[in-house]
């Protein structure tokens, strides 16, 4: 019996279309585009990116765009930027979403900086050098967990409201674009560029003024932005699909960020992607400017293992396919790199088909398929081809359960219920794609029941790549000849093989590794079937050795392949690069004429696997000598704070606004000194804290510590007759630990709350008044006039050591008391460790290192990690739950000596500092491209 379920067809796709015009007139007028007669679009200042209702074109030609996201200015070492994009191109990926970060280059109104690890040059042309399409993302607001979501902490001060249009905040974002257009306009398509969309601020899509949009997308024309402009509305919500953008799009997460109960999937993979856009832009492609691709995770939270766990490579299958099913053709994973703070690099991913050539000009239609009340089949029809697709999932995305099913397939060939002889099961938490009636290389498939990874035309014979979950039955056709002369070869005893009527069927079951079969007199060519099981199929690399002609060798065993080509001196070698973490068996599969390979320069000696054009190889893994100091037995230097309280600024007129931003200090740690006349009236004071998510602060009273605490209210009664002094003047110290301004999200200014005190009153005083405490406030050295520009506006704040330099190198600490860690000892106040230490990696291998904090949650700290001068770790012990922190190389020397500084800023009494450890996260024989050393000033530089 065959149950249809599904409503849409591509029929009704077309009504909805229709409708859709009638009901968003309102807004046609801002359109700007010239449509020519087969419904290609451009935006009328370049046709060298158009698009249509299927896909973006680039020179004409039809482009699925699957991108990953990447901040730069998360991964402060330029060096490690092209690292990081051969990993994007090597995951199948072939473009790349770059925020560029306000804050980031500008610590003072009319101040910029483009240097050093801020040259975004440098982040172009690691794009240009692994070929992936860019997609420029320059705000003026970006949101992304940032401080002030990428807005400059001194656009706090502006009177008028930020993201509307408006004399003030237009002429502050044209300062920014006039900066960035720069770097952006030489690197479109249109000048030789890799930059195809360009998209104006982030998710604009509450407490909306049309005019602010209009601003941008004006002035990003004027300094010569040409390439197509694009809108990512945060969800589904109707918000400028007619422009002022060239290209309208929208944001999903729909895994959500609480990472804590990461097997509870919600049943919300949407089906309703295709309707609305149908029914919103029909005439553009559909997109996901952002997709979720991670979760990030609060002070406090479960940790990133636990949001891998929940966004994880099924997560990955069921709603990256689905997206797929939906007709999507564009579609950016947020994030792919997340950089120090967060996340961290995908694994390989099968989902990551190498093959979107097929998927450009599909409609929708609804197969047939048994358990179809529980299997939700969407079929994609090819519009210039026979080939069909099928994505099939479970209607409940949470849904464990293991199911078997047939589709019925109508393809040139005949119709078929598939399987036709063996089994075909979808998982728990499964998607698969399957493919029919499909021309690949020289061969007709006529239906495959595991999932395409890649075909190749390897010269004399073609080779395909099929994979599915390790014993999990598999079908796979061809149409053949002639039924009599073919021919099939395989030391699987799981295959069989049989030919009907021109069909060649193929069944077996998907090996625990990979096992090829060789059909020859099938078609013109012979064919290698290459059927690989899930954990094999994760190791397959497919490196292009010709881009433009889509030539790609095949390697299977490394842990990362980052490129293959074909010698110029040599035309029978094929030069790979890339990583391995043990001693690996490698299989490849090469073109023609090519006999040999290299790995990383050196010769492998290769094995031909019968006549089945596969040859093995082993790539030898070398222990390296990685030489790196135990921080354990290092001898620290250790400094208390105590004279901090003297080296304040002398506020101005505004009293009592104890607010650190009004001050131009904007980030971490600020000092606030209040002093009072003692009168037998007082007994205590009360004050209430402002300020972000794991925020602390610690008060004294002449200099008696007095408690640490939380954000929120805290009253400090009956200090009469003891510490307050009635005669005298009397001081209140107060050290507030910040974390960072909130983000305008919605456009409501959220971004401007403050960081300090709303309330500090005395208490009991019959007359009050709103003066009686002067204060002095205190944050970082020459607040928005950085002290340091090199490391810029986010590297230090306000604790006595930051502003003397004592996180740099080369601050002289000889004086400093010699200690070990941990000590037994109690450290009130603030501490500061200082240690060098050295480490030595040889050329060709990568060990990224970590520092990670071995401690308890007795008593409570804050901590920073200055790692030679560069601020990478903020930690906060009874709350974490990160431990251990990425110390990138380039900033990181990893031949010779390094500086460290740790300040501990005791909230209760008696916290001190646990232990220490320098760790690597993996050793990797490499082809990491070289890493140059970040530029990192010392104190003598600091002093001049
Ligand atoms: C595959 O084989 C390896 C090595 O023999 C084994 O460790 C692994 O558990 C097997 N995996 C599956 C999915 O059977
Ligand atoms: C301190 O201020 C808070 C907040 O305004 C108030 O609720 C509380 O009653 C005050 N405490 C005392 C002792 O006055
Ligand atoms: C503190 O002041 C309060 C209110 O004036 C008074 O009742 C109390 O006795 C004083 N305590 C001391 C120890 O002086
Ligand atoms: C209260 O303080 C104000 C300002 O300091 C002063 O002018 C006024 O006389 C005081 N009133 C009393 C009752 O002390
Ligand atoms: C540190 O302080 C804690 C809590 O006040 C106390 O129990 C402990 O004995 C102190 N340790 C030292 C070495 O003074």
């Amino acid at each position: 019996m065959i149950f249809i379920k599904g409503t849409l067809t591509s029929i009704s796709l077309v009504i909805a279309a229709v409708t859709a015009v009638v009901a968003y007139p309102a807004h046609q007028n801002l359109k700007k585009r010239q449509e020519d007669d087969d419904g290609e679009v451009s935006n009328g200042l370049t046709d060298v990116v158009s698009w249509d209702t299927y896909t973006l074109k680039v020179n004409g030609e039809r482009l699925f765009l699957f991108s990953g996201e990447f901040h730069y200015y998360r991964l402060p070492s330029p060096g490690l930027w092209l690292d990081v994009l051969e990993k994007f191109k090597a995951l199948g990926y072939n473009g790349v979403s770059f925020y560029f970060n306000w804050g980031y280059h500008s610590p003072k109104k009319g101040v910029y900086n483009f240097d050093g690890v801020r040259d975004v040059q440098r982040a172009f042309d690691a794009a240009e050098k692994t070929n992936l399409h860019v997609i420029s993302r320059a705000g003026p607001y970006i949101n992304a967990e940032n401080d002030c979501g990428g807005f400059p902490s001194w656009l706090m001060n502006m009177q008028s409201p930020a993201r509307k249009s408006n004399p003030e905040n237009n002429a502050n974002c044209e300062e920014w674009l006039t900066e960035i257009d720069k770097f952006l306009v030489p690197n479109q398509i249109t000048n030789g560029g890799k930059i195809i969309l360009n998209q104006l601020d982030n998710e604009y899509s509450a407490n909306t003024d049309p005019a602010y949009l209009e601003m941008i997308k004006a002035k990003f024309i004027a300094d010569g932005m040409i390439v197509p402009d694009i809108y990512n509305d945060a969800n589904m919500l109707q918000n400028f699909p007619d422009g002022p953008a060239d290209i309208y799009g929208w944001d999903n997460y729909p895994a959500g960020f609480d990472c804590s109960n990461p097997d509870a999937w919600p049943n919300n993979r949407s089906t309703e992607y295709m309707s609305y856009h149908a029914s919103t832009n029909l005439n553009q492609p559909a997109v996901l400017w952002e997709f979720q691709g991670g979760a990030f995770d609060p002070w406090g939270g479960p940790g990133y293992e636990a949001c891998y766990q929940m966004v994880n490579e099924k997560y990955a299958k069921v709603y990256y396919k689905n997206n797929y099913a939906q007709g999507i053709t564009i579609q950016n994973l947020y994030m792919t790199y997340g950089g120090t703070s967060w996340g961290g690099l995908s694994k390989p991913t099968v989902y990551t088909s190498y093959d979107y050539g097929p998927f450009l000009t599909t409609e929708h239609f609804v197969p047939e398929v048994d358990k179809s009340d529980i299997i939700l089949v969407d079929g994609r029809a090819a519009t210039d081809a026979s080939a069909k697709f099928y994505i099939a999932q479970h209607w409940l995305t949470s849904s464990k359960d293991l199911d078997e099913f047939h589709i019925i397939i109508d393809t040139t060939d005949g119709t078929f219920t598939i399987p036709r002889s063996s089994k075909l099961i979808l998982n728990g938490r499964d998607a698969k794609l399957l493919v029919t009636d499909y021309d690949f290389n020289s061969q007709h498939l006529v239906y495959s029941t595991s999932e395409i990874f890649t075909h190749q035309d390897a010269g004399s014979h073609d080779v395909i790549i099929v994979y599915a979950y390790e014993k999990e039955e598999g079908e796979f056709a061809i149409k053949v000849k002639d039924d009599t002369k073919v021919k099939v070869e395989t030391n699987n005893d799981s295959v069989k093989s049989e030919t009907n009527d021109g069909i060649l069927q193929l069944t077996y079951t998907h090996p625990n590794g990979t096992s090829p079969i060789y059909i020859s007199g099938g078609a013109e060519k012979d064919l290698l079937v290459l059927v690989a099981g899930y954990q094999s199929a994760l190791r397959w690399w497919a490196p292009y050795l010709n881009e433009k002609e889509g030539k790609r060798a095949l390697i299977n065993g490394p842990y990362l392949v980052r490129s293959a080509t074909v010698s110029k001196d040599d035309k029978s070698t094929v030069a790979f690069t890339g990583d391995i973490d043990e001693t690996t068996d490698i299989q490849v599969v090469l073109p023609d004429g090519i006999k040999a390979i290299t790995w990383n320069g050196e010769k492998v000696h290769l094995k031909k696997e019968d006549k089945h054009d596969i040859y093995t190889g082993i790539l030898e893994f070398k222990k390296p000598d990685i030489k790196y100091t135990d921080l354990t037995e290092v001898t620290w230097k250790y400094k208390a704070a105590d004279r901090l309280s003297t080296a304040s600024i002398t506020p101005h007129d505004t009293w009592p606004i104890l607010y650190a931003d009004d001050y131009g200090y904007h980030t971490g740690s600020i000092w606030f000194r209040g002093t009072f006349n003692g009168s037998s009236e007082i007994t205590g004071f009360n004050l209430t804290c402002h300020s972000g998510l794991a925020s602390a602060w610690v008060v004294y009273l002449n200099s008696h510590y007095l408690g640490g605490f939380d954000v929120g209210n805290q009253a400090f009664t009956n200090l009469n007759g003891t510490l307050i002094d009635p005669e005298g003047e009397n001081v209140i110290s107060v050290l507030l630990w910040t974390t960072g301004h909130e983000e305008d999200g919605v456009s409501d200014d959220n971004y401007k709350q403050a960081r300090g005190f709303t309330k500090a009153q005395l208490l009991g005083v019959s007359n009050q008044t709103i003066w009686s405490i002067d204060w002095k406030i205190q944050g970082n050295l020459g607040g928005e006039d950085l002290a340091d520009p090199v490391r810029g506006p986010y590297n230090e704040g306000g604790l006595y050591g930051e502003r003397n330099g004592w996180h740099l190198p080369g601050f002289p600490d000889n004086e400093w008391e010699d200690i070990t860690i941990p000590e037994n000892k109690n450290r009130t106040g603030v501490s500061w460790y200082r240690t060098t230490f050295d480490v030595i990696i040889p050329d060709g291998y990568e060990v990224p290192m970590s520092l990670r904090y071995v401690d308890d949650t007795k008593t409570r700290y804050r901590s920073l990690l200055f790692l030679n001068g560069w601020q990478l770790g903020r930690y906060a012990n009874d709350l974490g739950p990160q431990t251990q922190f990425y110390l990138p190389k380039g900033i990181l020397n990893t031949a010779g000596k390094n500086t460290l500084a740790i300040a501990v800023v005791a909230i209760d009494e008696a916290a001190q500092l646990g232990q220490v450890i320098l760790e690597p996260y993996k050793t990797l024989q490499s082809a990491i491209p070289p890493v140059d050393l970040v530029a990192s000033p010392g104190y003598d530089a600091r002093q001049q």
